[in-house]
């Protein structure tokens, strides 16, 4: 969550610094910080957002060619400037920006001040620039690798030193970090979008990777200054994809993107003749796919919930068992996994420290690991055996919503390539791809009734708790609404499976307590509506998501949002979208910051 860019060359580093961390600002964070060298070293740091500290730079002239900055989301120590980053060691020489958690940080303090140094923050981090100060016998790389073996935990960092002045010191475990290079000089970041102004060649450091970056390029190397050769990954994200694009938040413009980013996740891969999906990340290991008996899809947040909606897929029409599992709570259990289990990590970032956690813990235990990714290169997508990228560009949005999407819709690639290696007939196989092929313009149609959604979401947005219910494949919908509610608009939302609303729920309602209800016209249409009229008996408002054509829900209902025919699996790629638009608008006409939603951050890297 936090950022880090460096850069050294022939320009001046500062608005190379700046327009880094912009870039990277959208995973959420509370200070900054830059330092560039000149005649002297410069440092600048400030509290809350990146405009205070351009207001404090505004009246210094930075100039130089070498420097690094940083955005932070504190973990440890509290939100202050001398906390925020870099961290210099005791004489201004040696400067550090980091991403991660150096877990024996205090050990490594108590050691380091009984020798002398003197510290000037609370940071975990601090003690990278003393210990690499200890070691500096004036080649920062040997300073920096013989500091890293002493260190417990997790980092991605660069270094800059004075008394070693052309270089950028980056070095990678469990924390992403990037390189590229221009004719103006070699740049590195823990983002990519930090990056992509200046090429779209990027070499992915490796966990354990040490990286010494100057003007004219740059060597890789391990811990022990063995020499790693790297190969730069082509990125397809444009400047423009990265940004805003007219709307007011990069929520809404990707929110309204989704009939072409699922077309781009559905590009090259629906052969609509044979009724199969081409999945080239998979082909690979189609052999080993085919004798796998048991499936784990996990993830976090959003992506757990994408996961949830894959279970009903696969089980339905693949004929596998299959478990959706959280992350966070899969990891620090004792899962039983054989050899024949097969484990898919879902993450949009592929760098979040849980689904990383369940995705290493299921590899130890001989599962073969399988990925969906939205970020080209991520760390995800490079410790699974093979995957499927989501290809639905950069996300910037705190609030997933484009990739939520595009998950489900790899989820029923998914679903439908393994399903013709196992038994499914063809006619099922060319229905489903046909409909999928359908999908973009179905949300198209529901996306031009954004006017509308925000009609109601005006209309509702004075109530302060609100109930979501879906079942079978909507029931995890239920449970997205919510969660995007929350974040976005600070209401408090539940989403629950309607059959659970008798088990407890149901005592809540009121007039004052709004019920979201998912009921398109589908296998469990009958029950759901059962469990809006318990809630209707009981005075609750009801907004329905329903089936266009549905002549019965607008009587029942006290509002109803209309979405088009699909097919009962696919039904949750279109639901979600009306929900998306609710708690953007909703969050808006509360004044909030929807793009950045307190306490959140993009990425979380940290457990
Ligand atoms: C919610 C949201 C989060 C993420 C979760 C996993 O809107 O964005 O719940 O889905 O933090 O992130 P990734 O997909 O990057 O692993």
């Amino acid at each position: 969550m936090c950022g880090i860019i460096g850069y050294v060359g022939k320009e001046n580093a500062l608005p190379v610094l700046i327009e880094g961390l912009r870039r990277e600002s959208y995973r959420g964070y509370d200070s900054s910080g830059v330092v560039v060298f000149g005649k002297d070293a410069q440092i600048v740091k400030a509290v809350g957002k990146l405009e205070a500290l351009e207001e404090k730079l505004g009246s210094f002239r930075i100039q130089g060619g070498l420097g690094v900055g940083h955005v932070r989301w504190a973990t440890h120590g509290g939100v202050t400037e001398e906390n925020a980053h870099p961290h210099a060691d005791c004489n201004g020489n040696i400067f550090v920006v980091h991403n991660g958690i150096i877990e024996n940080y205090r050990i490594l303090r108590e050691k380091l001040e009984k020798r002398g140094h003197t510290f000037a923050s609370q940071t975990d981090t601090e003690v990278l620039s003393h210990l690499i100060e200890d070691f500096f016998e004036g080649n920062l790389e040997d300073a920096v690798r013989k500091a890293l073996q002493l260190v417990r935990g997790t980092y991605g960092l660069v270094v800059i030193a004075k008394q070693d002045p052309e270089k950028l010191v980056a070095a990678r475990l469990s924390s992403p970090l990037v390189l590229a290079t221009n004719t103006e000089g070699g740049y590195v970041a823990s983002d990519p979008a930090a990056l992509v102004s200046h090429s779209n060649k990027m070499v992915f450091l490796e966990d354990g990777e040490v990286a010494v970056i100057t003007e004219h390029g740059f060597q890789v190397s391990d811990l022990f200054n063995v020499s790693k050769v790297k190969e730069a990954v082509e990125l397809e994200w444009s400047v423009e994809e990265a940004q805003k694009g007219g709307y007011e938040h990069f929520m809404l413009k990707e929110i309204m993107e989704q009939s072409e980013s699922i077309l781009n996740s559905l590009r090259g891969r629906l052969v609509e003749k044979e009724g199969k999906a081409k999945l080239g990340g998979l082909d690979p290991v189609k052999d080993r796919l085919q004798n796998v008996d048991r499936l784990i899809i996990s993830g976090m947040g959003t992506a757990y919930i994408a996961a949830l909606v894959g279970e009903y897929m696969l089980e339905e029409h693949v004929g596998i068992p299959v478990e959706a599992e959280n992350a966070a709570e899969f990891r620090y259990r004792k899962p039983i996994i054989s050899d024949n289990t097969a484990f898919l990590a879902i993450s949009q970032s592929g760098e979040t420290a849980d689904t990383l956690g369940a995705l290493r813990e299921a590899k130890e235990k001989g599962a073969f690991t399988l990925g969906i990714v939205n970020a080209v290169g991520a760390t995800v997508s490079r410790e699974t055996a093979a995957g499927v990228y989501n290809h639905a560009g950069p996300e910037i949005g705190v609030a997933s919503t484009k990739a939520f999407t595009s998950q489900l819709v790899v989820l029923a690639l998914l679903t439908l390539y393994l399903g013709r290696q196992r038994g499914m007939s063809l006619v099922t196989g060319q229905r489903i791809a046909k409909e999928l092929g359908r999908i973009p313009e179905l949300v198209r149609r529901i996306l031009d009734q954004a006017d509308r959604i925000a009609v109601l979401a005006e209309k509702y947005w004075k109530y302060s708790n609100f109930l979501y219910i879906g079942r079978k494949y909507n029931y995890p919908i239920a449970l997205e609404g919510a969660l995007k509610l929350k974040e976005i608009s600070y209401t408090h939302a539940e989403g629950y499976g309607a059959g659970e609303m008798k088990h407890g729920p149901i005592a809540l309602i009121d007039e004052n307590f709004p019920t979201i209800a998912i009921v398109p016209s589908d296998s469990v249409y009958e029950k759901m509506i059962s469990n809006i009229q318990e809630i209707k008996t009981r005075k609750g408002p009801v907004i329905a998501i329903a089936t266009e054509g549905n002549t019965e829900i607008g009587d029942i209902a006290d509002d109803v949002i209309y979405i088009p025919k699909t097919l009962e699996m696919l039904t949750p790629i279109l639901a979600v979208i009306p929900l998306q638009l609710f708690a953007y608008f909703f969050g808006v006409a509360k004044g909030y910051d929807v793009d950045k939603p307190r306490n959140l951050a993009k990425s979380v890297t940290v457990e």
